[in-house]
């Protein structure tokens, strides 16, 4: 399973892929997180209208995508995710955007290849199945984050649906699963107890966090870099817990969370991390 590939701390996590070289949550941003020597990635997952598993973070489709320009779809503004279907959704550019607006100024830098640029600002919104066939195919691990999905806030059936696609696309022992929604976890751990679990916290730790997390069944602990320090991070790896903040993009604090004992942490710059790691280590 997923803590068997990772037998000590110390790893890095590309955030929804490596996004800061590449589109978010598309093919060209899990083969950067590749490239980038990442230990594993990090996705987002959202149901469609139609119940098809896209990878995809906002609940809304106007930042990361080019749905302004597609007149078939101006009157259904503020275009949520989970209003289209999946052939709607494959209309979509998910790509030029970044290309665009460049958002961490890694175009412009150079930090990207020039011929790997048309590519990217190509991409759609890819299916689950099709992101996690992929990462097989390159034995790379992913963390699967179940996304709240607040317009059907009773309905619970993608916890199924993640677990099916992940049985379909045998990546059952390559998958580490998180949610905001801790009930999410909950029923995945019902599902099968076996799939490793992690919570993921915003704001403020649950009271009593070690009994909390055993209650859900998650070995794994994903809070905001904000609300932790390096103090809180050697009590909890101490305890056995596989801490891994979000999202932590200073490398100097990166690097001293993962000296504190965290398992991983989750960044936008994998790259970058990574050559930090490499070069302390030489
Ligand atoms: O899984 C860690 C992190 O991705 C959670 O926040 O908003 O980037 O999905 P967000
Ligand atoms: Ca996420």
């Amino acid at each position: 399973m997923f803590f068997e590939r990772f037998p000590g701390s110390g790893y890095v996590c590309a955030h929804r892929g490596a996004r800061s070289i590449a589109p978010e949550n598309t093919m060209s941003a899990l083969q950067a997180a590749v490239d980038a020597k990442a230990d594993f990635w990090e996705l987002d997952v959202q149901k469609t209208a139609d119940g098809a598993l896209v990878v995809f973070h906002d609940d809304f489709l106007n930042r990361t995508t080019d749905i302004h320009t597609h007149t078939q779809f101006l009157d259904r503004q503020p275009w949520p995710v989970s209003h289209f279907t999946i052939e709607e959704l494959r209309q979509l550019n998910a790509g030029s955007w970044f290309l665009a607006g460049d958002p961490h100024g890694t175009i412009t830098r150079g930090e990207i290849a020039p011929e790997i640029l048309p590519q990217m600002g190509e991409e759609g919104i890819p299916t689950l199945d099709a992101v996690l066939e992929c990462s097989r195919k390159n034995a790379f691990p992913i963390n699967i984050e179940i996304k709240d999905q607040i317009a059907s806030p009773g309905d619970v059936s993608i916890v199924r649906d993640v677990y099916d696609a992940m049985q379909r696309t045998k990546t059952r022992d390559m998958v580490l699963i998180s949610s905001f929604n801790h009930e999410y976890l909950r029923i995945m751990h019902r599902i099968d107890p076996d799939v490793p679990l992690a919570a993921l916290v915003e704001e403020k730790h649950p009271d009593d966090l070690l009994s909390y997390l055993q209650s859900l069944g998650a070995c794994g602990y994903h809070p905001d870099q904000a609300i932790i320090d390096t103090e809180f991070v050697q009590t909890l790896a101490g305890q056995g817990i596989k801490v891994s903040p979000y999202t932590v993009n200073d490398m100097d604090w990166a690097c001293a969370l993962l000296e504190a004992g965290c398992f991983s942490v989750i960044t936008d710059f994998p790259q970058t991390l990574r050559r930090r790691l490499t070069a302390h280590s030489m």
